[in-house]
This record gives C-alpha cells, structure tokens and sequence, in this order.
C-alpha cells in the first residue's frame, strides 16, 4: 500500500493507493464509525464487515434522493452518532455521493471517508469532495464541496463488478485521456477492458494515474472556477439524458462525449472526433442515442453550467486539450 496526502483548500486528504479493506481499521474506529453501503456491495462483500455498524441502502441512482438523506440520518441517530464519529462510504458513486453529503449536513459535518467499490468511484466520484443528490431529473442539484479524511483504495473489490459498471467507469477513464492526458489515450487504444481486469498490475497504475490527474484537477480548482469544469467533458448532454432514459452514468457520458466531439469538429475543427468514437466503441460504450429533444432541451437549460441563455460546453481543440465554449440554447436547440 502506498500512501500519499493532498492539502486540498483547508483539508488535507489522505489516499491509499493499492491499499487492502482490512487496513480500514487503521483509519477509523469500529465503534465510533458507520459504514453506508448498498445491497450489492454488501451482498459481495458483507462477510468482511463484521463487526462495523452499517447501514445498507437499496442500490440505485433512483436512491441518491433527499428521501434515502432522511433515513440514514435517522439511522445515525438511533444509532448514538455525535460529532466525533466517522461515516465511510463503500459503494460505487451514488453512495459515496450519498456519504459525502450526509456527512457534510448532519450535525453540521462529522469526518468522512471512502472506499470506492466501482471503478467509476475510484477514478472520479471518491476524489474533489463534490457530493450530492439529486431532484427529479436534475442531477446533482443539492450538494457540498467538502473533502474526505481518506480514500482507501483496493482493487480487488472489483472482483464481483459486473460488466456494464466497468464500461461505466471507462467512460471516465477515457474523458480524463481526452481532456488532459493524449499518452495515456495511446495506451487505451493499445490496451482493452479485458487486459485491465486480469492484469492487477496495470489497472492500478491506472487507477492511480487518474486518480492523480482528477486531484491535480481539483487542486488547481477545488470550487469549480476553471479548470475543474473541463471534467464536465461529456456531462452537459449525459446529464440531461441519464435520468429520463435507461442509461447508467457512463453510457449517458459517453454519448455525451460522442456529442460534444462532433461539435468540438464543427466549431474548434477539431479533428480527431472519430478516434474518440472508434476507442468508447472499443470499451463498449454507445456512442449515439435516439431521444426526444423536447425532453432534454428543458433539462439543458437547467443545467448548473448553464450562463444566462448559454450553456459552457467542454469541448476539445485536440485529445489532451479540452477548452470551455459557451453555446447558446438556441444554437444547441438546432444541433442536437
Ligand atoms: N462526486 C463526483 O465528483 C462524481 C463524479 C462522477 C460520478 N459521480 C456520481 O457517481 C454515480 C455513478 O457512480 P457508479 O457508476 O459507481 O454508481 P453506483 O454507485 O450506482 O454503482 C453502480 C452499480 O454497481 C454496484 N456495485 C458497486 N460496487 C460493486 C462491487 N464491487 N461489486 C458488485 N456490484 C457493485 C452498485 O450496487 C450499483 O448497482 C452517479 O450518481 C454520479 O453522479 C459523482
């Protein structure tokens, strides 16, 4: 396990890289921590959490509500929580969402960590101390920017992640080697999901290369004022479709990046759109989606990067520089 700390804004947060769930007893207290985690999770690997209090939550996007907030704080409650306690999040992004949030609002914050159980969790949502739940379609509406004490890293906890949620968490892979790193882009195009999931070796060195790249993301930018934003790559139009349709978070993205490079063609002549397409294609993500504009442009124009009557799209000049574009709604209203 290798250990490292980051001073983000006035927190300092400790990862462990390659680290072991069973080091979790290193950094918190048995009786004085909760562990927030979901069905799935739990039903995998339930049996190496005895002795910790743990609340269990019905696995889901449809879960990250103001609803499932109200319950767990009830739980904590009940449960004797004060402020000297710590809430871990084991689970994939909705819980760690879930987790960071709670912990930020109940007794006005009490000290969190992570243990990210998807790869979607590990590479993105466990890291920046962005939280938050959503409202009806809008993702993310409610929310807190406040960091975790630690994010335990292990791996094997992947083991029992099915399929569609490893493709999720490429998806994010590939938007941080489209936005900042064209190297680490050479390397997926070489590489394969199949290569990644058999071979410890390279998927934590690729766990912990994005990691790094999200912090120093986030270092330069805690507040989301610039640079921070260029992670919204494929966001704008993956929000907006990812809770009225079918879609895990990764596949909404991956559309939405497919999108946002075809426009990146029109507007930046950036030139490399199919190569993007041809490497999601590759880790099976989709690239194009029948929907309704109706419904999405609405949500669009809710959109928390929306300014005035245009919305900051992320778009990319080449693979490795992404740049911000204020598009107006009514000239996204023509494209899409
Ligand atoms: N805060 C941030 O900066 C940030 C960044 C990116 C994404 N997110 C959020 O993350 C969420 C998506 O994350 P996700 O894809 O991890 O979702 P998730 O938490 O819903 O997990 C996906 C599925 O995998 C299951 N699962 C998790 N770990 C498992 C394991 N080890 N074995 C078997 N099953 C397992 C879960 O029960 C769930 O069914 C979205 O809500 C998104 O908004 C947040």
């Amino acid at each position: 396990m290798e250990q490292k700390s980051f001073k983000i804004g006035s927190a300092t947060v400790d990862y462990y890289f390659d680290g072991s769930l069973s080091q979790l007893r290193e950094l918190a207290e048995k009786k004085t921590t909760v562990l927030l985690t979901d069905e799935h999770v739990f039903e995998a690997h339930g049996k190496k959490l005895k002795g910790w209090n743990t609340i269990v939550l019905k696995p889901g996007e449809a879960y990250k509500v103001q609803a499932t907030v109200d319950s767990v704080i009830g739980q904590l409650i009940e449960l004797g929580a004060d402020r000297g306690w710590t809430l871990v999040g084991m689970g994939g992004g909705v819980i760690t969402d879930l987790a960071g949030y709670i912990a930020s609002v109940f007794l006005r914050g009490i000290r969190f960590g992570f243990v990210p159980t998807t790869l979607l969790a590990l590479v993105d949502a466990s890291i920046g101390g962005k939280n938050g739940i959503d409202v009806g379609v809008y993702k993310n509406m409610i929310g807190t920017i406040r960091q975790p004490a630690f994010i335990l890293q292990d791996t094997s906890l992947l083991r029992s992640l099915p399929d569609a949620e490893w493709r999720s968490g490429f998806a994010e892979v590939i938007k941080h080697a489209a936005i900042k790193d064209a190297q680490l882009f050479r390397e997926l195009e070489s590489g394969s999901a199949a290569f990644y999931k058999r071979n410890k070796t390279a998927l934590s060195e690729l766990v912990q290369r994005n990691t790094l790249l999200k912090t120093r993301i986030v270092l330069s930018d805690e507040t989301e004022q610039g640079e921070r934003r260029l992670l919204n790559f494929g966001h704008t139009l993956g929000h907006a479709l990812e809770n009225q349709y079918e879609l895990t978070h990764g596949e909404a993205i991956s559309i939405g990046m497919a999108f946002a490079a075809k426009l990146s063609q029109e507007r930046l002549r950036f030139k490399e759109a199919e190569r993007l397409t041809a490497l999601l294609e590759k880790y099976g993500l989709p690239t194009e989606a029948v929907y309704k504009k109706e419904k999405v442009i609405p949500v669009l124009a809710r959109d928390k990067k929306k300014a005035g009557a245009s919305v900051n799209f992320i778009l990319l000049q080449r693979i490795g520089k992404a740049v911000i574009e204020p598009i107006s709604l009514r000239e996204l209203n023509e494209l899409i």
